[in-house]
């Protein structure tokens, strides 16, 4: 007999075992391979947590993972060999955003690429960024610096200098946050083209495009806008009135699994308070978020809704004056990270992934 209950959204559906990290919605907890979050971001950096994800994983013939050294000299390698990918790069993507961009680097890159493929894509992900934000400035893209780490790198690509270490740090900070999050939309859709065996670019490049969305990887962009519109505190409230009388979908707010606050909403503030000259826009933002609990307390009642990563990633982002365009192609060059741990894992071990729908049109 035909199943015919429907999961819309797979809500509650558990696909696959994984070591990578688990989510736990209720506690607010987040584990990367055995660590809790706050600890992680506190003790490495992004490609600290990059080697601990790929782990057992990478291939051992194409570089492997675990050894954070050897992952700090894969990137910049990586990045050097990207660069040499720009100009075409740049030729095609005119007029595109810079997550637009990256989706037309990532499918410029060849299987035949010798380079192993999680090294080449997360190397090639800061350089095209960076090539990208430039020249949309009618500026020249700057060749990658291999002595330097991936943050600190990106910031000097992207500002033409180095950018000072508070600055770096909170770049790795955030990279390393964002690196790895279960199964959210990106990664499970770079796993559902990695079950087929298409290969690692191809399942990266599938995140990406489910990153890009509103619904995920989009939202701190307008989160910021959110900031714009409500201008100042006495209006927020207001704000909010009207935003739910419109039926508007608050950005940074709500969660599949989260049922509390997400925890890396804490390390991105903290993070945040770290960086010169943010307390004035830091208090704005926790006022409106209180005032945007509140009315969520208000008009969804029972809901439990609360506030997601994307809503400190916008202040943060913001702090390291990264253009408000380039947030959701900046999440990807951390989470690619994340996405090759997985890919690897579902190469190891799974099946193609292949669900099953419902039929309800008429029938012959
Ligand atoms: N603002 C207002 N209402 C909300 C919000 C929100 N941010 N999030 C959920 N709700 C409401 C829904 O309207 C719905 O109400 P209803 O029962 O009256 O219809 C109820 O809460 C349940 O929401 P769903 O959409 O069913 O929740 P789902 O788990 O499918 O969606 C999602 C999760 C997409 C994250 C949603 O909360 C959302 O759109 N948030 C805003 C976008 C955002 O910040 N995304 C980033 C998430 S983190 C990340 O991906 C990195």
């Amino acid at each position: 007999m035909l199943q015919t209950r429907v999961n819309s959204g797979l809500d509650g559906v558990i696909v696959a075992d994984t070591v990578m990290s688990e989510v736990d919605g209720e506690a607010g907890r987040l584990i990367v391979r055995g660590h809790a979050i706050e600890e992680l971001v506190a003790t490495r950096g992004f490609e600290g947590v990059a080697a601990l994800l790929w782990e057992g994983f990478a291939p051992s013939d194409q570089g492997g993972g675990g050894d954070e050294r050897a992952v700090r000299e894969g990137f910049a390698l990586a990045r050097v060999r990207a660069f040499a990918e720009v100009p075409k790069l740049l030729q095609a993507a005119k007029a595109l955003t810079p997550v637009e961009g990256l989706r037309v680097g990532l499918g410029m890159l060849a299987d035949s690429e010798l380079m192993p493929h999680h090294y080449l894509v997360c190397g090639a992900m800061p350089v095209f960024l960076a090539a990208l934000l430039r020249a949309s400035e009618g500026k020249s893209a700057l060749a990658p610096d291999p002595t330097l780490t991936t943050a600190q790198d990106l910031l000097r690509m992207i500002r033409g200098r180095r950018a000072d270490a508070v600055f770096e740090k909170g770049l790795d900070a955030y990279l390393a946050t964002i690196t790895d999050h279960g199964f959210n939309a990106s990664t499970f859709t770079a796993r559902v083209v990695a079950s087929t065996h298409a290969g690692l670019i191809s399942a990266v490049l599938a995140g990406l495009c489910a990153l890009k969305g509103p619904l995920h990887g989009g939202a701190p962009g307008p989160v910021l806008d959110m900031f714009d519109e409500i201008g100042s505190l006495e209006r927020a409230g207001g704000w909010f009135d009207d935003a739910f009388s419109k039926g508007t979908t608050l950005m940074g707010f709500g969660h599949r699994i989260y049922k509390v606050r997400d925890p890396r909403a804490d390390v991105l503030k903290n993070t945040v308070a770290t960086l010169p000259q943010t307390a004035g826009r830091l208090a704005f933002a926790v006022e409106v978020e209180k005032s945007a609990i509140a009315a969520l307390r208000r008009y969804k009642p029972g809901r439990r809704l609360d506030t997601n990563v994307e809503y400190y990633t916008a202040l943060l982002l913001e702090a390291l004056e990264v253009p408000r365009s380039a947030f959701t192609a900046l999440f990807a060059v951390g989470r690619a990270a994340g996405w090759c741990a997985h890919i690897f894992e579902q190469e190891k071990g799974g099946r193609i992934i292949r669900p099953q729908s419902n039929y309800v049109g008429p029938r012959p």
